[in-house]
């Protein structure tokens, strides 16, 4: 691995303010992926670097509240393509657009007169946070950014050092989650690391992510004299029942065989190189000889049913302390990694209750299960 830990940036060295070291990492095509740590208390140095980079048309890896992120200036078209070619990811599936600030809305997006008060509603409530609305676009934003869609995604992120870093830059940045296309989204700076080393010239390390699930994708259908019907692209953090308050959710139905509406939302995708299986009784497990089986579990404990059933070569739970949907979904791809990287012959999963959150682990759950 040729990660190298510098801890706390410098910042202030070279042109960009950025070490010497990464400069040369991006002319060698073998760059050595620096780390740089940024908290609450002390961002400035990383923030001062990202910009940099990002400015001088570069990507950076970036914590978000949900999952981190492979960031470009939005505006910098060659930018957004260095994203594409690190995740390895097909220029049909288009990136989400970050905003700094509500005021920035406006030059990304050309929000229509009949879902302006439903957009500024969903605003307020959940921004800045895990909601990405799907507008129209503005011409501004360059067409790969958007895979040549009329339509744009937008999300304001919640994380103090993306704020911070979005805000300096004084541009949207367009950011997919950091992992090579189709693989499991990173929640930590080390697993982005494992991901996309050697890649990019650095990752920001602002600690876990809070939420762990990619940001629910929502479009809008204004309705005469009704609440606006909101179609549900992918579930995640923000659920159905807190949207339902200002509108009607209904699922977008994938099609087999057409271009996929978010592509995130193939069938297979969040998926680590393991066969993953759902198993919805212990009961029907019946493991063959020879072979290693890992077990993702909800809760585990020494009494479970999964537990129990099977002398697993590894076990990891996805909510071991609380039992409650929120841990469950901040650990689910941390537990996928840590149980794909454990040498097994297959994962198998208990399910979560499709409630709240849990529609958006068992989406997760589902596309892991499906081989590419
Ligand atoms: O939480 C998140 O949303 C994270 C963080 C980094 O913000 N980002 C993320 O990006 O998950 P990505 O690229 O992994 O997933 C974005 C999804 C893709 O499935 C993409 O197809 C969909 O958003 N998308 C982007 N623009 C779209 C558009 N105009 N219409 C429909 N889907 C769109
Ligand atoms: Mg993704």
């Amino acid at each position: 691995m040729a990660a190298s830990l510098v801890g706390r940036a410098k910042g202030g060295t070279g042109k960009y303010g950025f070490a010497s070291a990464a400069i040369v990492c991006q002319n060698s095509g073998v760059p050595e992926t620096r780390i740089v740590h940024a908290s609450d208390e002390d961002m400035k140095p990383a923030v001062r670097e990202a910009c940099g980079l990002l400015r001088a048309g570069e990507i950076v890896a970036l914590p978000t509240e949900t999952v981190y992120g492979l960031a470009a200036d939005a505006f910098q078209p060659e930018a957004v393509a260095k994203v594409f070619a690190a995740k390895e990811r097909p220029a049909f599936d288009p990136l989400i657009v970050h905003i700094g600030s509500r005021r920035d809305l406006a030059r990304v997006a050309l929000v229509p007169e009949d879902i302006s008060e439903t957009v500024n509603q969903l605003a307020t409530e959940f921004w800045p946070g895990p909601l990405t609305m799907i507008l129209p676009k503005h011409p501004d934003v360059p067409d790969l950014v958007t895979s040549g869609l009329p339509t744009v995604a937008v999300r304001q992120s919640a994380h103090p050092v993306f704020r911070a870093i979005n805000k300096e830059l004084g541009n949207p940045i367009a950011a997919p989650s950091a992992n090579r296309f189709g693989r499991i989204s990173p929640t930590s700076a080390s697993a982005v690391i494992k991901e996309l080393d050697g890649r990019i010239p650095m990752v920001v390390d602002g600690g876990a992510c809070s939420e762990g699930l990619e940001s629910t994708i929502l479009s809008i259908e204004p309705r005469d004299g009704k609440k606006p019907i909101f179609r549900l692209h992918r579930a995640g953090p923000i659920t159905k029942e807190q949207l339902q308050k200002f509108g009607k959710v209904e699922k977008v139905k994938e099609r087999a065989g057409e271009l996929p509406h978010a592509p995130g939302q193939l069938p297979s995708h969040y998926a680590p190189v393991t066969p993953l299986r759902i198993v919805e009784d212990p009961r029907d497990f019946r493991p063959e000889e020879g072979k290693r089986y890992g077990l993702l579990c909800y809760r585990g404990g020494d009494d479970d049913a999964y537990v129990r059933r099977h002398e697993w070569d590894a076990v990891e739970a996805l909510s071991p302390g609380s039992g409650k949907l929120a841990e469950a979904a901040i650990r689910l791809f941390f537990a996928m990694r840590q149980l794909d990287e454990a040498g097994l012959d297959e994962i198998i999963a208990e399910p979560v209750s499709e409630t709240g959150l849990g529609v958006a682990i068992m989406d997760r759950l589902r596309r892991a299960s499906v081989r590419p």
